[in-house]
């Protein structure tokens, strides 16, 4: 009965409901001259965990509700693990990492009545023009995918890599399904959240069963890195793409998802992904929403999981670990011999030569929240592009259909939904016109 008292960890603070699946990465082209890692490159295997989930819901929450889906990759290497926690969407809401728990709390229960508030959501995204373009994916039905394995995956971020000579780039990911896109509408995910709320869990574990393994295709942009200086836009801006007439996406490999997990809560509950998990020809770009997440993941896992979380099976490199740190709750992996360092006795050193080339100078202002660095930094000019040249008629309708369900929840107050109008017109006259229309709103 006492074990039985302390089964529960905390959830996650966001990304709660999930599930995931082991793989394994296979690259199939020399990108050698862009980096140095060793698990890009050509021929090269790497066994892998995913781990896809909602945002905003609770742990027992609908696996179809409207919300980006976190993809989250963790590649144990045989040089220690390599974290790429991105999303389903190549953007996000903010810019500035300060912002992230207010953000969150819009989309969270409010702390009076303990309800959902649509009212808060369109009062952040109004008030912050930045979210627009990643709200305009939300508002289509990429917003409800039909399955986690009929979905792309994004890095999202900017990243560095450096070669064998120390040249460097900046990269961006792009893990696009093979299955093809598949959505759901707006009434179809509503259904799916009554008939199933464990619709995407399921659907992932049945496949990997039955044999039918989903796969992804890995390609990456790469930009020179002397570019980021005077590219037309900040390119380590979160909100914003790197257009593909500038950078195409060339394709290095596939991964495979192949193998369940045995165990839910220890192998996929007690996962824990880091955006600060780097191997030798990969770092962080300067992006300050990338800058903030290195913290506060490892942060996060000290506290949900425990000091020693990466001793877990699931966490622990498969590589050898040579560690300074001890001590702490559940400790079983130790230093013996010299336990610190610099130590005159033969213990592990650091190999600084391993990260030769990682090292860069910046110039610029310091300053606390991210900001507007070109001209042409503007928050409509991708989404208006979405609008007007990605997206067919029908996914403009349901769009249009979409943010009118969602800002006509009864608590959304006429006043509000006239900022809503005035956010879309902003993208695009059509698209506010018709939102305008659908929420009955006059000038
Ligand atoms: P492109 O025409 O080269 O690329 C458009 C991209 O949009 C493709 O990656 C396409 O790939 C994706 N796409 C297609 N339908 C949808 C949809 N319904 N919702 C979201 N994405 C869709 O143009 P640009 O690179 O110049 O980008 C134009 C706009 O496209 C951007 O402003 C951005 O909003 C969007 N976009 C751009 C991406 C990029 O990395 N450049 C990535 C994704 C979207 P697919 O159908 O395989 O997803
Ligand atoms: C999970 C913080 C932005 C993707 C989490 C968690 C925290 C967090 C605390 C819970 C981790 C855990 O308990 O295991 C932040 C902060 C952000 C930010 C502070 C901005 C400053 C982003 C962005 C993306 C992202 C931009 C995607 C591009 C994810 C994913 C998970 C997650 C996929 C779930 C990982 C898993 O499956 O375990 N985030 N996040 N986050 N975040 Fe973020």
């Amino acid at each position: 009965m006492a074990h039985f008292n302390r089964e529960r960890v905390p959830e996650r603070v966001v990304h709660a409901k999930g599930g995931g699946a082991y793989g394994t990465l296979q690259i199939t082209e020399d990108v050698s001259q862009f980096t140095r890692a060793g698990l890009f490159q050509k021929g090269r295997e790497t066994p892998l965990l995913l781990r896809f989930s909602t945002v905003a819901g609770e742990l027992g929450s609908a696996d179809t509700a409207r919300d980006p889906r976190g993809f989250a990759l963790k590649f144990y290497t045989d040089q220690g693990n390599y974290d790429i926690v991105g999303n389903n969407t190549p953007i996000f809401f903010i810019r500035d990492p300060q912002k992230f728990s207010d953000f969150i709390h819009t989309q969270k229960r409010r702390p009076d009545n303990h309800l959902h508030d649509h009212n808060a959501q369109w009062d952040f995204w109004t008030q912050s023009p930045e979210s627009a373009h990643q709200v305009s994916f939300l508002m289509t039905d990429r917003g409800t995918p039909a399955s986690w394995r009929n979905m792309h995956g994004f890095g999202s971020h900017t990243f560095l890599w450096y070669n064998a000579a120390g040249e460097k780039f900046w990269v961006k990911y792009h893990f696009k399904t093979d299955q093809g896109i598949k959505n759901f509408t707006d009434a179809e995910a509503a259904a799916a959240q009554s008939a199933d709320p464990d619709l995407h869990i399921r659907d992932l574990h049945d496949a990997i069963k039955r044999g039918d393994h989903p796969s992804w295709t890995v390609n990456v942009q790469i930009m020179p890195f002397e570019d980021a200086a005077d590219y037309r836009f900040n390119p380590f801006d979160l909100t914003k793409v790197w257009p593909h007439a500038d950078y195409p996406e060339i394709t290095i490999g596939k991964f495979t998802l192949n193998r369940n997990p045995e165990n839910y809560f220890a192998e996929i509950e007690q996962a824990a992904f880091e955006p600060s998990a780097f191997v030798p020809g990969i770092g962080p770009s300067p992006d300050k929403m990338l800058q903030g997440r290195l913290f506060s993941y490892a942060d996060t896992h000290r506290y949900r999981i425990g000091t020693n979380y990466l001793q877990l099976p699931v966490n622990q490199p498969k590589s050898p670990v040579n560690s300074y740190n001890f001590d702490g709750s559940m400790a079983f992996r130790q230093p013996s011999g010299p336990h610190y360092a610099p130590n005159s006795f033969g213990g592990p050193a650091a190999d600084p030569s391993l990260y030769e080339g990682e090292q860069y100078q910046l110039t610029g202002e310091i300053v606390r929240s991210a900001y507007r660095l070109h001209s042409e930094d503007d928050d409509y000019g991708q989404p208006r592009a979405l609008w007007e040249n990605v997206l067919s008629e029908t996914d403009r309708a349901h769009m249009v259909s979409n943010v009118v369900g969602h800002a006509s929840k009864p608590e959304v107050t006429s006043d509000m939904k006239k900022r809503v109008v005035e956010y879309w017109t902003n993208i695009h006259k059509d698209l506010g016109a018709s939102v305008a229309k659908g929420l009955g709103v006059t000038a």
